[in-house]
This record gives C-alpha cells, sequence and structure tokens, in this order.
C-alpha cells in the first residue's frame, strides 16, 4: 500500500530508527525493494531521480514503482530523488507520488530558498511531503567515484533553520561529510554539526550517500535525528556482483530470467539488512 504522510519518518526521528530510501532504476530493484519490506514488516521509500527516468522512461518507472508498491501488503511511499525540474516534479505529484525531493543544493542560498518554496507549494497542495537539501554532498548519484567529502560544501546550522523556516519544508538533507557512492576512505561524519543542524531545525534530517558508511557513523547519524538514510550504491553493487556471478552458467543457454531472478534475490537480501539495521533503534545523545 502506498505510505502517505510523514507519520512514519517522525517516528522514526522519535525513536532514533530511520526509513530507507532507496533507489531503483529497474524492475528487479523496484520488486526486490518491495519483497524486503514485505519480509521486514518495515516502511521503506522507493525512489527513482532523473538519470533513472532517463534510463527506464519516466512514464514507465513511474507506474512500476507505484503499482508494485499499492499491490504490496508493505507500506511503501515512492518517492523522487533529487529533482532540480519543477515539472519532473509535477508529473510525479500528478502521478501519485507520495514525497519529492527538490535539489536546488548547487543554487545560492536565496535561489535555493525560491526554488524550494515553490516546489513546497506544489507538494503540499496535493497532499505530497518534500524535502530539499542545503549544502551539496561530493560524489555522483549513480556511479561510484571514490570520491572524498572536501568535494561538497557542509550545512550550516543556523543557514538551515532559516531554509527550513522559509520553505516549509518537510525533510532537510543535510552535507555533513557524506558522500554519494562508494569512497575510496571511510567516510568520517562531522557529528557534531549535524546534532547542532538537528537542535536548529524542527523537521526529520535525512543523510544521503549511506552506501559504505561504517556502522558507528551511521550509528551516530540515527541518534542525531537522521530518520531517512539514502542507499543506492550498494544495491548496484549487489546487483551487479549478483550478475557477474550468475553469467558463467547462464551464457551458455542465454539463461536471462535466472540472471535477473538472481540480481533481484541480491537485492533483496540486501536492501533487508540495510532496512532492519535501520530500524534498530540507537540511543539518542
Ligand atoms: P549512495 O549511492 O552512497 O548510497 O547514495 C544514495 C543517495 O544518496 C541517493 O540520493
Amino acid at each position: 500500500m502506498l505510505l502517505h504522510g510523514t507519520d512514519a519518518l517522525t517516528a522514526a526521528a522519535r525513536e532514533s530508527t530511520a526509513i530507507p530510501g532507496f533507489v531503483a532504476y529497474n524492475l528487479e530493484t523496484v520488486q526486490a525493494v518491495v519483497a524486503a519490506a514485505e519480509t521486514s514488516g518495515r516502511p521503506v521509500l522507493l525512489q527513482a531521480g532523473s538519470s533513472a527516468f532517463k534510463h527506464a522512461g519516466r512514464e514507465a518507472l513511474m507506474a512500476l514503482a507505484l503499482d508494485t508498491a499499492r499491490r504490496s501488503t508493505a507500506r511503501i511511499g515512492v518517492h523522487l530523488d533529487h529533482s532540480r525540474d519543477l515539472a519532473e516534479i509535477a508529473a510525479c505529484i500528478d502521478a501519485g507520488y507520495t514525497s519529492v525531493m527538490i535539489d536546488g543544493s548547487h543554487l545560492p542560498f536565496a535561489q535555493n530558498v525560491a526554488l524550494t518554496r515553490t516546489a513546497v507549494a506544489m507538494a503540499h497542495e496535493a497532499g505530497v511531503w518534500a524535502e530539499a537539501e542545503l549544502g551539496a554532498l561530493a560524489g555522483d548519484e549513480d556511479v561510484s567515484t571514490g570520491a572524498t567529502a572536501a568535494g561538497g560544501s557542509m550545512t550550516d546550522p543556523d543557514q538551515a533553520a532559516e531554509f527550513t523556516a522559509a520553505t516549509g519544508i518537510d525533510a532537510l538533507a543535510v552535507a555533513v561529510g557524506n558522500v554519494h557512492g562508494f569512497t575510496a576512505e571511510p567516510v568520517r561524519l562531522d557529528l557534531d554539526r549535524l546534532a547542532a543542524i538537528r537542535d536548529a531545525v524542527p523537521v526529520p534530517l535525512v543523510l544521503h550517500g549511506a552506501s559504505g558508511l561504517p556502522e558507528e557513523q551511521l550509528l551516530g547519524a540515527l541518534r542525531r535525528g537522521v530518520a531517512k538514510v539514502n542507499v543506492n550504491a550498494e544495491l548496484r553493487r549487489a546487483y551487479l556482483t549478483a550478475v557477474e556471478s550468475a553469467l558463467p552458467s547462464a551464457l551458455p543457454g542465454s539463461d536471462t530470467v535466472a540472471t535477473w531472478a538472481a540480481a533481484r534475490d541480491a537485492v533483496t537480501a540486501a536492501a533487508l539488512r540495510i532496512t532492519e539495521r535501520l530500524a534498530t533503534a540507537a540511543r539518542p545523545v
């Protein structure tokens, strides 16, 4: 069933747990994320952004995600990830998405506020919640580049408070040393900054770039107000590793179904592990 509204998110923030936001580019990954939600009994967010739409076709991927979520017994939010495009946001809201992310993090502060305000108004009018980002993450959303946090710019707590009040967002994505994709060196988050943002901002926080994040860093984030954790690269790696292992036996007969099924099983296992990890309450600090 579709998970509407922010109750699950605010409950997660209260419990120092988090809801995963899993990026899905194709059929097998959508099915795997939903299967993980069903097995765990936990809510999840099924996400895609502009590059996934470019690959699969926006109408096709929107319909697939919404239909799979609606048919499931699990609570699934269908979320637009990292969008800079108000027309794309409008299309997702019209299709029935339950939340959207407007990403104006590349813009100067005043322009980010103006763009975000517009997107939030569109979302709220349709009963959809909105996430936005302040500060900028290093790395690439679709490919692990081994980037370091130095390529980004950190979220300022005072600016975060001003941004949240001026835009009316429901969740704030922060840059506190997190990086998109796997990194060459283990990531160290600025946990003091994260705690200061949490204390300054009345909405749940979102941590992008969770793939490969050391366990104690993830736990530190859950203890400091992060209630949504975005994961992409870990699912991509599970998918591709399974395809690589399946190929020697699949290639002779060109058995594509066996290969896709192996990929789906591997992504299901990875998504389940992450969902259950995030559901384990941390002690707040
Ligand atoms: P990772 O690829 O590091 O998991 O980041 C995913 C993400 O933040 C999607 O918005």
